[in-house]
């Protein structure tokens, strides 16, 4: 219950991250996402509006202390805070102006970019088979050079994606398009059992490390039973020359998904349209579809929830 004079709602105050500043939308579905349970929803404003890169959710003040109890692990935003009425707060703090009253900002989430450096892409090891047939663990390791080969994935979009399918019981996350797993590494982080299909054999070492169960397939055709699968989140090949193979994975990821399981993808912005229409012939119902760039690079990310949930 909110004490006399204290809004029924908490506000929180989430800081992007500088090279996700204006991806406001993403980042805010990221944390209602992952706050799903706890009741988080956009909020249209709070302190700090003058500063570059902020934007605001809300909470009702009865999930307050189970949201102390969250660990989150977020993509776009680097810092969440806390506010509370100055007069509440023991300890002596810097106040903000807000709604004509002083208050407090607390942070409740820090994770700057540089603690998230270790596992950037170019930083991490891979067991890779090389071309001459030799597996070697490969630091850095981003593809090869064909069209379909681009892998490594920012840390902030893995978890973005992941975040998007976040449900507090968490069973199992296929990324069928898996690469060089990066949607992987964040999953079984956040406490998902990972299962992983990719069709180039070359990267079956690296990904049975990060995998529970990983497949050398094609995505067209999903060798996992319908309806087993808890959630989905990946990043599928930008190139033009993917376009059917992108197209034809939504009905089987459609598929495996259990009812009320969700999915997430990063697509190139021309291939979004023809995905949005086999979701929803599929029976995905969509929740999030936002245009981001990812600095210099302009991407949309659409996520859904499996119909009959
Ligand atoms: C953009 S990469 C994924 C990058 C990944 N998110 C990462 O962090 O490294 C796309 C992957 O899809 C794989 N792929 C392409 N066509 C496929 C298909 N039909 N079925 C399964 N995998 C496919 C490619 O081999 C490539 O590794």
């Amino acid at each position: 219950m909110p004490a006399p004079g204290q809004d029924a709602d908490a506000t929180l105050v989430l800081h992007l991250r500088r090279a996700r500043s204006r991806a406001r939308a993403a980042a805010l579905a990221e944390i209602c996402s992952v706050l799903r349970e706890e009741g988080a929803k956009p909020a249209p404003g709070g302190p700090l509006s003058e500063v570059k890169g902020i934007t605001w959710a809300t909470l009702p003040e009865s999930s307050v202390s189970a949201l102390r109890a969250t660990s989150l692990r977020l993509g776009y935003s680097e810092r969440v805070d806390l506010v509370r009425g100055a007069e509440s707060v023991a300890e002596a703090r810097a106040t903000v102006r807000w709604k004509g009253r002083d208050v407090v900002l607390l942070p409740i989430y820090d994770e700057p970019d540089a603690e998230l450096r270790p596992f950037d892409p170019d930083r991490r090891p891979f067991l890779l088979e090389c071309g001459d047939g030799v597996v070697r663990r490969i630091t850095g390791y981003r593809g090869g050079g064909g069209p379909l080969e681009r892998r490594a994935l920012p840390v902030v979009d893995a978890r973005l994606l992941v975040n998007l399918v976040a449900s507090r019981r968490r069973g199992k996350l296929l990324d069928p398009f898996a690469g060089a797993g990066g949607i992987l590494v964040e999953a079984r982080a956040a406490g998902w059992t990972t299962l992983s299909v990719d069709i180039d054999p070359a990267l079956r070492f690296g990904l049975a490390e990060l995998a529970e169960e990983h497949v050398v397939g094609d995505t067209r055709e999903l060798s996992f039973e319908t309806k087993t699968i808890d959630a989905v989140a990946t990043e599928p090949p930008y190139h033009p020359s993917a376009r059917d193979a992108v197209l034809a994975a939504v009905p089987e990821i459609s598929r495996v998904l259990r009812p009320g399981g969700r999915a997430a993808m990063l697509l190139h912005p021309d291939q979004a349209p023809s995905v949005r229409t086999a979701a929803e012939a599929s029976g995905l119902l969509g929740e999030l579809d936002v245009a981001i760039d990812r600095k210099g690079t302009p991407v949309v990310c659409l996520s859904w929830v499996c119909a009959g949930g």
